[in-house]
């Protein structure tokens, strides 16, 4: 799809023209005119479908100047950034059987418009089709955007977008195609498209070098595990982040075997890897002077004969043995040894993104990520980007009374806690492992993925914090 600019409506035209409208029908940019030109019969054509300018409603009707057809978008009544690139996503995808489209929505009065649309649309259209033989993926070929427009917001927004549809591709890809052996080679030629470091650990190798929490998980698996470590340094950065994912391509729970019912949404639980994936690629395709050093490891959890049996102990990366009680809870034994990983190299910021526990669904629900940090700064930091980005993280504690719940009468820790509280144990379950480095904690176990479109989030996966961590990379840059 072609993104242009232009300064006004007129000379443009297309298959399609979205306006937008606030609350009580109060016409935005452009809308007035257009609606003039259409005539009497628009304003009760609207009151027969209840359009008032509501947020996320649309209508479509005859068209008007050079568009054969206009659409028109409600806002609501507090138009902010946020509402923007939910009403361009949601055009997005009303739009999709629209070869020409423009709009004036990137015409309201807030910084940042023509980004947030560009974001909003593409992600609208984002769907994933590779498995049907008719996938109907969008006819937009281009989109116009009215306003006094710089080239780099599209080129920002569209950076961003992409990105968090890489990530989308990856979590919805079944596992049977997404074997740790394929994200590692993706991230390969991810690495060497952008002159990025990378290192790619085998079995062997993940056992040579004390990664001992991913091949306990990985013992039951047939196909084999790997860690990948790569390592973004441009010229001239000052701080440094590192963010760790979760990557279980598949998580059957191992022989603390989940039950039958939506197990399948477990191919889901390498979210957090492709979140890295994705805000990886869009760091270093706008060339953000911070150093990355991203982290991934990539196995199944799966029953074999070979398998972690509960009661079994390992040795993870910082020399400290875990009892694991539960091979179900297997998430923070990978990242067990990726935060030692990340710790050892003292980065200005360490984040984990994981889709870690079910009890943090429970109390957050399916659209907000838990954040868990000690260190007040850091929760600061990334709360503050989250909000930029427009997703929803809402910080929880990090109880250290706690912490007593993982006791283990024979290894340093267990890997479960008790029945309650178990976004917290696993939180404090990490932080054993960050050597007291500032230090955040994304569950994303409830927004990694969604039943219904919502605005410019799809089905199924939706990329959720890669655009977050881009937007933190960019407040650590000078
Ligand atoms: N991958 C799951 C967490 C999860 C649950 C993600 C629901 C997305 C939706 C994780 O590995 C897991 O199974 N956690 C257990 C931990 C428990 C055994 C302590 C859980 O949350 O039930
Ligand atoms: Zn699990
Ligand atoms: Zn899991």
């Amino acid at each position: 799809m072609e993104i242009s600019v232009a300064s006004d409506l007129q000379e443009a035209s297309g298959d399609l023209l979205v306006l937008p409208v606030f609350k009580d029908r109060a016409w935005g940019p452009g809308a007035e005119a257009v609606a003039e030109e259409l005539g009497g019969w628009l304003e009760p054509y609207l009151d027969g479908l209840d359009f008032t300018g509501k947020s996320g409603q649309t209508a479509a009707v005859p068209g008007a100047g050079g568009f054969a057809r206009v659409m028109f978008v409600g806002l609501g009544e507090e138009a902010d950034i946020d509402e923007l690139r939910k009403a361009a996503g949601v055009v997005g995808r009303a739009a999709m059987r629209y070869e020409q489209v423009a709009t004036t929505l990137s015409q309201v009065e807030i910084d940042g418009a023509a980004e947030a649309v560009t974001y909003g649309f593409v992600l609208g259209q984002y769907k994933f089709g590779k498995y049907l033989s008719d996938p109907k993926l969008s006819k937009t070929t281009s989109l116009l955007l009215v306003g006094d427009i710089e080239a780099s917001e599209i080129d920002h927004g569209r950076t961003v977008a992409e990105a968090v549809a890489l990530a989308r591709d990856l979590v919805n890809e079944p596992a049977g195609g997404k074997k740790p052996e394929v994200l590692a080679d993706l991230a390969v030629e991810m690495a060497a498209e952008h002159g990025i470091d990378i290192t790619v650990y085998d079995r062997d190798e993940i056992a040579a070098e004390g990664f001992g929490g991913l091949y306990a998980v990985a013992l039951g698996a047939t196909n084999p595990p790997r860690m990948v470590v790569m390592k973004y340094r441009p010229e001239g950065a000052e701080k440094s982040l590192a963010l760790v994912g979760k990557g279980i391509v598949f998580d059957s729970g191992g022989l603390s075997i989940k039950p039958a019912a939506g197990m399948e949404t477990m191919k889901t639980d390498m979210s957090g890897a492709a979140t890295v994936f994705g805000a990886v690629q869009a760091i270093a395709t706008l060339g953000l002077k911070v150093n990355v050093t991203a982290i991934t490891p990539l196995t199944e959890n799966m029953t074999g004969g070979a398998a972690q049996r509960p009661g079994d102990v390992f040795t993870a990366r910082n020399g400290k043995t875990v009892e694991v009680l539960n091979t179900d809870a297997e998430g923070r034994l990978v990242l067990a040894d990726g935060l030692a990983l990340a710790a050892e190299d003292k980065p200005d910021l360490m984040i984990d993104i994981a889709t870690l526990t079910g009890a943090c669904v429970v109390a957050l629900g399916p659209k907000i990520a838990g954040l868990f940090s000690s260190d007040d700064d850091a929760a600061a930091q990334v709360e503050a980007a989250a909000r930029r980005a427009g997703e929803k993280v809402w910080r929880m504690p990090v109880e250290q009374d706690y912490r007593t719940m993982l006791d283990s009468p024979i290894a340093d820790l267990k890997n479960i806690g008790t029945r309650y509280g178990g976004a917290i144990t696993a939180a404090l379950f990490l932080q054993e492992f960050t050597d007291d480095h500032p230090w955040v904690h994304l569950d994303i176990a409830g927004p990694a993925r969604l039943d219904k479109p919502d605005g410019y989030i799809s089905k199924g996966g939706t990329g959720f914090a890669v655009s977050t961590l881009v937007a933190l990379a960019e407040d650590m840059v000078g």
